[in-house]
């Protein structure tokens, strides 16, 4: 199984090209969860998130000849540019399976850190299949994302930095998909401190972690639906389940809507942009997923940043949602002179911005004599929402809130 002692020879290697994250106290999040908040900033890691790391210690380790004949793997995300980022460094060749309908921006990036891209298959497991072609016939060595002692070795850096940079640590959240970040860190924080406890956070469309614990075997999800793509595994990896068996506390899930106000949080309030895949860590501390003390000292590890502008309109429109932030409501009003002009002065006496408005007379559902109107509002807050939808009902109108 996976030792500190490798995760200390990772160290060196990692530093040569992975940069040393901040480790920064929260006033926000401690007041909103009332722990004492640190939070690991690693999507302010090169190619945006921790992979590189792994990938680095994975990559200089290589025999002489290994390199010679260079690496493969399949990623549709931020495992590409970690393997492309550091063969680059440690000058080997890469080659890059990623899905035909990757992302541009993540297919530009690889291209940019200097893997050498192949679209293939329609999906990460057609991507993977036609990697392990390459490997084969090129003599390539494969990269695994997560099922590879040496690549866990390298997360488990992560772990060391945070022992150092806050010595007082009592709990470390980690997010998991195919489970080797946790490992790597739990290795290096339960050897050094066996009483820092460390919880790990699933997304519940992609939870298979907490059943395969309760089963004793790795249990396998039949499909992964979340928006927190770094995270979305059918399961986790053999290596990474042992280590988990041993060293990991708990495993709890966040739902997407959880997942994405803690998203909308951390840009609003700590101007800290992070993907879907790391704002779980956060979410399970503020939805209160696992018990923690009073001033307790949580470190949730906010793993990257990779998040493409199309996904992060919509989490934050859903963060908006949740948080009472944004309400769209529709309602029914007599097609007369003044009926909306009425309307729109509750609303506006209760200061409530309007984004949108929609006044439709064709509907089939409303009577000849009505029009249906449908408003999208900035909202200040859940309390404002209640005032608001009283107010209307108080003066007689059918309200329904759409979102
Ligand atoms: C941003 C981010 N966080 C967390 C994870 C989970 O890491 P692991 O698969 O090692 O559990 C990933 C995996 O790709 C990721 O990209």
């Amino acid at each position: 199984m996976l030792s500190l002692s490798d995760v200390l020879d990772a160290r060196d290697r990692v530093e040569e090209v992975a940069r040393r994250t901040p480790l920064e106290y929260s006033h926000t999040f401690s007041e909103l969860s009332g722990a004492s908040v640190h939070l690991k900033l690693e999507n302010f890691q090169r190619t945006g998130s921790f992979k590189i790391r792994g990938a680095m210690n994975r990559i200089t380790t290589l025999s002489a000849a290994e390199k010679e004949a260079g690496v493969v793997t399949a990623s549709a995300g931020n495992h590409a540019q970690g393997v492309a980022l550091a063969a680059t460094r440690a000058g080997v060749e890469s080659k890059i399976v990623m899905p035909k309908y990757a992302p541009t921006s993540k297919i530009k990036a690889t291209r940019r850190y200097g893997g050498e891209v192949v679209l293939h298959g329609i999906d990460y497991n057609e991507a993977q299949s036609k990697a392990r072609e390459i490997e084969r016939e090129e003599g390539r060595t494969y990269v695994h994302a997560f099922d590879d002692e040496r690549v866990m070795a390298g997360q488990g850096t992560i772990g060391l930095e945070i022992l150092e940079d806050c010595p007082e640590v009592e709990t470390v959240i980690v997010p998991i998909g195919g489970g080797g970040l946790i490992s790597g860190i739990a290795t290096a924080l339960k050897e050094r401190d066996d009483g820092v406890r460390v919880v790990g956070v699933q997304a519940e469309g992609a939870s298979s972690v907490a059943d395969s614990l309760n089963k004793g075997s790795i249990q396998e999800l039949d499909s992964v639906d979340t928006i927190a793509d770094g995270i979305a595994t059918r399961c986790v990896g053999e290596r990474p389940f042992e280590v988990i068996r041993e060293r990991v506390d708990e495993a709890v899930t966040v739902s997407d809507e959880e997942t994405a106000v803690a998203l909308t949080y951390l840009l609003e309030r700590s101007k800290t942009l992070v993907e879907g895949a790391a704002a779980v860590a956060l979410a399970a501390l503020l939805f209160r997923k696992f018990d923690h003390d009073e001033g307790e000292v949580v470190v949730p590890v906010l793993s990257g940043g990779n998040i493409d502008l199309n996904t992060l309109t919509t989490v934050v429109m859903r963060g908006l949602v949740e948080t009472g932030r944004y309400l769209k409501i529709r309602t029914i009003l007599r097609d007369r002179p003044g009926a909306l002009e009425n309307l729109l002065e509750i609303v506006a006496d209760l200061q409530a911005n309007i984004y949108a408005i929609q006044h439709d007379r064709t509907s089939r559902d409303i009577a000849m004599s009505d029009t249906e109107v449908v408003l999208d509002l900035e909202t200040r807050g859940e309390e404002h929402v209640e005032q608001l939808l009283s107010a209307l009902r108080e003066h007689g109108y059918e309200v329904d809130v759409l979102v």
